[in-house]
C-alpha cells in the first residue's frame, strides 16, 4: 500500500471507531443518571457521567453486580441491585463471595468507605475484599466519579 493510501485508511478505521463509540455513548438506558441535590451535593454531572463510564464501559461492575433475566443477560430494569455470583473459581478457595452487593444509590457506605473500596481494594469491615470483585487502585478521581455516578442512581432499597 502507497503511504497515502494508507493514512487514509487509518483515517478511515479512526472515523469508524469514533462513530461507533458516539453510538454507543448515546445508547438510551433505563437507569439514567438523575442527580439529587439532597445527597451529592458536590457531584457535578460530568463527574457523574465519568463515573457512568468507567462502571459501564470500562469495569463493567455491572456483569457482576446487576441480576440477570431468564436467559441470562443484564436486567436494565434493576440495574446494579445486586445480584448472585454465578462464576466459580478455578481452583479452590476458601473465601469465594456468592453474591455481589447493591450498589445503585451507594446506600451505607460513607465517601471514605468507597474509596477505600475502590483506591486499596479493603472493605469497611478493614479486610481485603473477597473474590471475585477485584480489588482496584482507582486513583482518588476515578473513585470519585464512580461513586458520584452510583448516589446518583435510584436506591436498591426502597426508603423506610
Ligand atoms: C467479577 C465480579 C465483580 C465485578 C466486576 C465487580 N464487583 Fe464489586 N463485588 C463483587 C462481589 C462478589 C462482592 C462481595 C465481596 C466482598 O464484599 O468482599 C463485591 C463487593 C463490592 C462492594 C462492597 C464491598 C464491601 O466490603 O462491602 C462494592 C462497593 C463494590 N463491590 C463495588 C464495585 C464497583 C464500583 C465495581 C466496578 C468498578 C465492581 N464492584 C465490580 C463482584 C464484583
Amino acid at each position: 500500500m502507497k503511504a497515502s493510501h494508507q493514512l487514509a485508511f487509518f483515517l478511515l478505521a479512526l472515523l469508524a471507531a469514533g462513530f461507533g463509540a458516539s453510538r454507543l455513548s448515546s445508547r438510551e438506558s433505563p437507569a439514567k443518571p438523575v442527580q439529587k441535590a439532597a445527597t451529592a451535593p458536590s457531584a457535578s454531572q460530568s463527574q457523574i457521567e465519568r463515573g457512568r463510564y468507567l462502571v459501564e464501559d470500562v469495569a463493567m461492575c455491572g456483569e457482576c453486580h446487576t441480576p440477570r433475566d431468564a436467559n441470562g443477560n443484564l436486567d436494565r430494569s434493576r440495574w446494579l441491585q445486586g445480584a448472585p455470583i454465578w462464576i466459580v473459581p478455578v481452583r479452590r478457595t476458601t473465601n469465594w463471595s456468592m453474591r455481589a452487593p447493591a450498589l445503585a444509590g451507594f446506600q451505607g457506605f460513607t465517601e471514605a468507605q468507597g474509596e477505600t473500596i475502590l483506591e486499596k481494594g479493603i472493605g469497611p469491615n478493614g479486610l481485603a475484599i473477597q473474590p471475585p470483585m477485584h480489588i482496584y487502585h482507582m486513583s482518588p478521581e476515578d473513585a470519585q466519579a464512580i461513586i458520584a455516578y452510583l448516589r446518583s442512581l435510584p436506591s436498591a432499597y426502597p426508603q423506610r
